[in-house]
Order: C-alpha cells, then structure tokens, then sequence
C-alpha cells in the first residue's frame, strides 16, 4: 500500500468557499499541499487573492474568485472560472458560514435575519453540490465536504439559528450520501469545536476560554491546520468508502460560550 498516494491529489480541483480568511484559508493551503489545483472564492476579492499568492508562494496551483454564496450568478460563476481554468471539479468544500457567537436572542432577531444564516449555511451548500455534481461525476471523481460545527450537536443559549442551520446541513450531506453516491461522488461533514479565527476571537473572551479549555480533553482550542486535516482525509482517496458521515474535531470536548 503506497500511503502518499492515499492523499494525493494531483490533478484534482478542488473549490472553496469563504477561501480568503480562517479554516478556509488552512483548507485551501492543505489542499494545495496535496497536490490540487485550488479555486479560492471569497466575498472579498483581496483575501482570496492574498491565500492565493500564498498557496503560489508555497509552490501550489491557485485562482481567487470573487464570490458570495447569497448569490446563485456567483455560484454559478464559481463553477465555471474553475471548469474554464482547470477543467472540472473533483473537491468542493462549503466552508463560508454565519450566525451564532450566542448573539441569537429569539426575541431580538427577526425573519430576515433567519432567513440569511439559512441562505449562507444551507441554502448555498446545497446550490453549490448541485452545480458541481455533473462535474464531478464526469470527471469520475468526487468529493463535497460541509464545514459545519459542534453547534450541530450541542444545545446552547442563543444559538437556535446558527445551531439548526448546521445540524440541517449535516442532515443534508446524510441525505445527499444517498442521491450522489452512485454517481460516484461522497460527501460528509467535518464539524469544527472552538477555532482560532477572527470569527472567534470576536467572542472570545478570557472566562470564556478558561470554560472551554476545562471542557476539552485535549487542553487547546483548535487551529485552523487541526480542521483542515480532517477536510484532507475526506477530500482524499483515502476516505473513498466513507460517504453521508459528519467528523467533530473539538479536542474530544464540548466548548460552548
Ligand atoms: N472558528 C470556529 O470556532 C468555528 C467553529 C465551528 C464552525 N465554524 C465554521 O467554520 C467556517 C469558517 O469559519 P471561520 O471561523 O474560519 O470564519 P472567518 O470569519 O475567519 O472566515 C470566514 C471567511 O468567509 C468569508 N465569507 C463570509 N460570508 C461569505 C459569503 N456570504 N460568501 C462568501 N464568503 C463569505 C469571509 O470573507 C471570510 O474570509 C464557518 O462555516 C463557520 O460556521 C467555525
């Protein structure tokens, strides 16, 4: 058994969304590292363009796009700047994610405000898989990794509508196992506990960690690089019987606000 080859991914393309900052970034960069050409899409131009110059930098194949996963012309687009630039779609990660933070007072929040974290966290995923799947499946090779989070599991204070989007959305890559798999695509779910990003580090505060740290085994929080590690395992051949499963990657504890 050739153990490098069970995560190499020469020659495969891989799409990322929410690629300019955070987990996606490490995800972007880890992928680059084990061969894919990498189509880095963010909101922000400029940080898809910086984790670009870094993966190039790093000796990796990279292209930044411009994109908001609100908006299906953009996704669209997505898919095609990486059909035109590299041929196909192998490896689609929908990293791009919102809400939560224990900011969702039920009585504050309103419809609007659903509605979006849904469009982001759920909606887009779904768009997104649709539009790759006849890639994927012509090209004979497919994988589709949700970053989702432990809020899917855990039941928290002010989390009703970051916590139900992500649940709903391991449930939708469970479900999705089903129809895509004999197209010969997986797709699984990779839950992140407490990472160190700028989206934590707004709600981070010194009480807090201390609670988090007494609740995870493994006495840290996460790194970005912890996340992208579980992304390479189900983006490589080595998990190509491993399709519908979510991964909690949290130190083996529960860190809640
Ligand atoms: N950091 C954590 O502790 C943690 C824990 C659990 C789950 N997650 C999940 O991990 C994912 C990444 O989180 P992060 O902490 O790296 O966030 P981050 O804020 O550090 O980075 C998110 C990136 O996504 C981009 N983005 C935001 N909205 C977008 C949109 N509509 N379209 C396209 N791009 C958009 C931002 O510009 C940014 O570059 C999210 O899905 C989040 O829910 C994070």
């Amino acid at each position: 058994m050739d153990i490098k080859k069970l995560y190499d991914l020469s020659g495969k393309v891989a799409v990322v969304t929410g690629g300019g900052d955070g987990i996606g970034r490490g995800v972007c960069r880890t992928l680059a590292h084990a061969g894919a050409s990498v189509v880095v899409s963010d909101l922000d131009l400029v940080k898809a363009q910086e984790t670009s110059r870094l993966i190039r930098q790093e000796g990796g194949r990279a292209i930044p796009v411009v994109c908001n996963v609100l908006d299906s012309e953009n996704l669209g687009n997505l898919v095609n700047t990486a059909v035109r630039g590299y041929g196909t779609v192998n490896i689609l990660v929908n990293n791009a994610g919102l809400g939560g933070g224990g900011r969702e007072n039920p009585f504050k929040i309103d419809r609007q405000y659903v509605e979006r974290i849904y469009a982001v966290n759920v909606f887009a995923p779904w768009e997104l898989s649709k539009l790759v799947a006849p890639y994927m499946e012509q090209s004979g090779y497919g994988s589709i990794i949700n970053i989702t989070s432990m809020s899917s599991v855990n039941a928290d204070p002010n989390m009703s509508i970051y916590g139900s989007s992500k649940a709903a959305l391991n449930h939708l890559a469970a479900n999705l196992a089903h129809d895509l798999g004999p197209m010969g695509i997986r797709i699984n779910n990779v839950a992140p506990g407490a990472t160190r990003t700028k989206a934590l580090a707004s709600v981070l505060t010194p009480e807090i960690e201390k609670k988090m740290l007494a609740n995870t085994p493994i006495r840290r929080l996460g790194e970005v690089d912890d996340i992208a590690g579980a992304v390479l395992f189900f983006a490589a051949p080595v998990s190509e019987w491993v399709s519908g499963q979510t991964l909690m990657v949290n130190g083996g504890g529960v860190q809640t606000l």
